[in-house]
């Protein structure tokens, strides 16, 4: 493929660029949903327009260097099925845009909406001051967390150094690096004495069935970003057992477990659980104050002997 073969006006270009996806086995799970939509994320970043352009463009004309980079993109997106962000090295979260590549996730959490709407109706009284963004990828939740949130300072904790690497670029990114920092390792281990508002997690959470079964495009992910033992609760297990510590009196856990949240439920099914609902889309994301993990913790304790 190259920039010849690629329409010249933007409109054709998209048509032209929807009609390859459509006719591949692409699977669409970071950032879009669709051929079309994905089509529309590369033909714009490609051609450098803002990614809420409306109709108005459909008449732009491209460049060669914008033609070419379609034809790139498109190209690799088909032959080696790479997710679209790490193409073009750009992400949307939570209505803001972070630097993304194979270091890390492609943020997709549905956290991003309890952010926007100011954790209600979970969090009553004054804003959350402290927040732990625990297993933070390139860093999206917690950064998102700090820019709707102007007075708190946020900690982003990673065990990987790479990611942890992307995710100091998108601190400076959004020059935030004044109330968010990062820190390296094992969960809570670089975290001793420090409490938290909230703690807000996406950790690694497929079981390994969903591992087995993914299609190609997570192949190019992290593998320590997914997988987390047999039920995908590995790690999720061994946060419900530390949360607390973490906690201020008044401060609240928010866990996502994605699909394994049924796994979790059967092993808590004792347990009162709230399990956030979210309206566009996502699920498996449980909410427990800091009073309730103790006995959350007691009961998947039992459960393991
Ligand atoms: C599902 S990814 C989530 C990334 C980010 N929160 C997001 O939503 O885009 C999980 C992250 O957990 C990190 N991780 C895995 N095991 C960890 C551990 N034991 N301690 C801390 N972080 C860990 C991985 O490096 C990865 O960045």
């Amino acid at each position: 493929m190259t920039f010849e073969t690629v329409p010249q006006q933007l409109g054709d270009c998209l048509d032209w660029v929807f009609g390859i996806f459509d006719a591949s086995p692409l699977y669409f799970g970071h950032g879009t949903d669709s051929a079309w939509d994905e089509a529309v994320q590369l033909v714009l970043q490609a051609a450098e327009l803002p990614i809420d352009s409306g109709d108005e463009v459909l008449a732009h004309y491209l460049n060669e260097a914008q033609r070419e980079r379609i034809a790139q993109w498109t190209q690799r997106r088909v032959d080696e099925r790479i997710p679209l962000p790490y193409l073009t090295g750009r992400a949307w979260f939570a209505g803001l845009a972070f630097h993304c590549d194979e270091r890390a996730l492609v943020p997709r959490s549905p956290l991003a909406e309890l952010i926007v709407r100011d954790y209600q109706p979970w969090w009553a009284g004054a804003a959350p001051r402290r927040i732990l963004d625990l297993c933070c990828g390139g860093g999206a939740i917690g950064i998102a967390a700090a820019r709707y949130n102007e007075l708190c300072e946020v900690v982003l904790a990673d065990i990987s150094a790479d990611a942890l690497a992307l995710a100091q670029r998108n601190v400076a990114l959004h020059e935030v690096g004044d109330r968010v920092h990062c820190v390296q390792g094992d969960l809570f281990e670089a975290l001793s004495n420090e409490t938290f508002d909230l703690i807000l997690t996406n950790p690694p959470y497929v079981d390994a069935n969903d591992l087995a079964a993914m299609p190609s495009e997570y192949r190019v992910e992290p593998p320590l970003g997914l997988g987390s033992g047999q039920d995908g609760l590995d790690i999720s297990r061994r946060i419900l057992a530390q949360a607390a510590t973490y906690l201020s009196e008044h401060g609240m856990l928010f866990l996502e477990v994605g699909n394994s949240w049924l796994a979790l439920d059967e092993l808590l099914k004792d347990q009162a659980l709230s399990w956030l609902s979210f309206e566009s889309g996502g699920h498996g994301v449980l909410a427990a104050t800091a009073g309730e993990l103790p006995a959350i913790a007691a009961a998947l304790n039992k459960s393991q002997s």
